[in-house]
């Protein structure tokens, strides 16, 4: 049996109080964070430094104790390391080369995917020495349809149009394009594992746009894949997987891909969560990143919530989505003292 709280949550152990974390810890809300990154120069800079990418990864531990540290990194490392031109711009987020059409995917080398990365898997073998002993250290990568967009946008979008114009107009570059992520995005998990990950989480941001049978064919099927290869390469691995936005698909991936964990956006009703959900999986998140940069008694009465309506189950508190920037420190102090209380 793991003793670390959140391996046990995540072998379906009820506890109360719940083991938490909360997505994007590490960040611009910390100004010990933005501290570190004013010295380290680019966006990719700070990832690629195994001393600061460390440093930050602990910042919010030392503040806060949470029970798991991520990983330091970003998504788009992968198409970055399989050679797609990425910068951060201040301000404005990614920039990518897009990816248009079968010749951009020529540009594209798997083979010197994980030498490119081997600054981020340092990364992981110092976490894994240094963490807290009672800290769950989990490694993550972008789901494939996730990343895929960010490559064929050039960076964030609205509407996603250029990524469902590849998929609906020219389906074999974007099959290809997403069999190669699917391959690439295995490869470099796996290696976390290896050099120390205990728990992979597997973003999936965009999961929500895609319509029914895409959805099915784009975010379960890879995400299948991906946990039954890495299970059986690593079969003590625990696998966080979150579709955000899916709504009532949340339980046909749940039931699918066999993830340990299931992260819920914001917008998932917990007690129907609690009902369908609970018993397949972990259950994980799910409060408002925008009412944690609010705080006050609603924050209070949204953490009591989750509290009574998950806790005969297994679950980890969590956000629905990534802390903002604007979020005061003092109120994640708030959510954590409240929900430990
Ligand atoms: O959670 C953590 O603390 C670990 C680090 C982490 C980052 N990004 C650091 C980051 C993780 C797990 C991510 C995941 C990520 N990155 C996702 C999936 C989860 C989600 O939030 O939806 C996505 C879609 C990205 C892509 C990305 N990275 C965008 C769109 C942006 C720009 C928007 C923004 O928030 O700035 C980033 C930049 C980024 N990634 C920052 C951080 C701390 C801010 C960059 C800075 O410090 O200047």
């Amino acid at each position: 049996m793991p003793t670390k709280r959140l391996l046990r949550s995540l072998a379906g152990e009820t506890l109360s109080p719940p083991p938490i974390w909360l997505m994007r810890q590490a960040g611009r809300y910390l100004p010990e964070y933005r501290q570190v990154r004013a010295q380290a120069g680019s966006f990719l800079d700070l990832c690629y430094s195994p001393d600061f990418a460390v440093e930050v990864t602990h910042q919010p531990i030392r503040r806060y104790g949470f029970d798991a540290a991520i990983l330091f990194s970003d998504i788009l490392v992968v198409p970055h390391a399989l050679g797609q031109t990425v910068s951060f711009k201040e301000g404005e987020g990614p920039v990518l080369t897009p990816i248009c059409s079968a010749s951009d995917l020529d540009g594209l080398d798997s083979l010197t995917l994980l030498t490119r990365l081997e600054p981020v898997l340092e990364t992981v073998r110092r976490l894994s020495q240094t963490l807290p002993s009672d800290c769950t250290l989990i490694g993550f990568a972008g789901a494939p349809w996730t990343v895929a967009t960010y490559m064929i946008e050039g960076g964030s979008s609205k509407d996603f149009v250029k990524a469902k114009r590849l998929m609906w107009d020219q389906p074999q570059v974007f099959a290809k394009l997403m069999d190669l992520l699917t391959t690439a995005t295995e490869t470099y998990l796996s290696a976390q594992v290896d050099a120390g990950a205990e728990v992979l989480q597997i973003f999936d941001t965009w999961a929500g746009v895609l319509p029914e049978e895409y959805f099915r064919r784009w975010v379960i099927d890879p995400m299948v894949k991906l946990v039954s290869n890495l299970k059986a390469k690593h079969p003590k691995i625990k696998i966080i997987g979150f579709p955000k936005g899916a709504g009532i698909l949340y339980r046909d991936y749940v039931l699918n891909t066999k993830v340990d964990g299931i992260s819920l956006d914001s917008g998932v009703p917990l007690a129907w969560a609690a009902e369908t959900l609970q018993p397949l999986a972990t259950l994980q998140g799910n409060i408002d990143p925008i009412l944690v940069a609010v705080g006050g008694e609603a924050l209070d009465k949204a953490v009591d919530y989750l509290k009574k309506t998950l806790g005969k189950g297994p679950y980890i508190a969590n956000l629905g989505h990534g802390i903002i920037p604007s979020t005061p420190p003092e109120n994640v102090d708030r959510l954590v003292k409240r929900l430990r209380s």
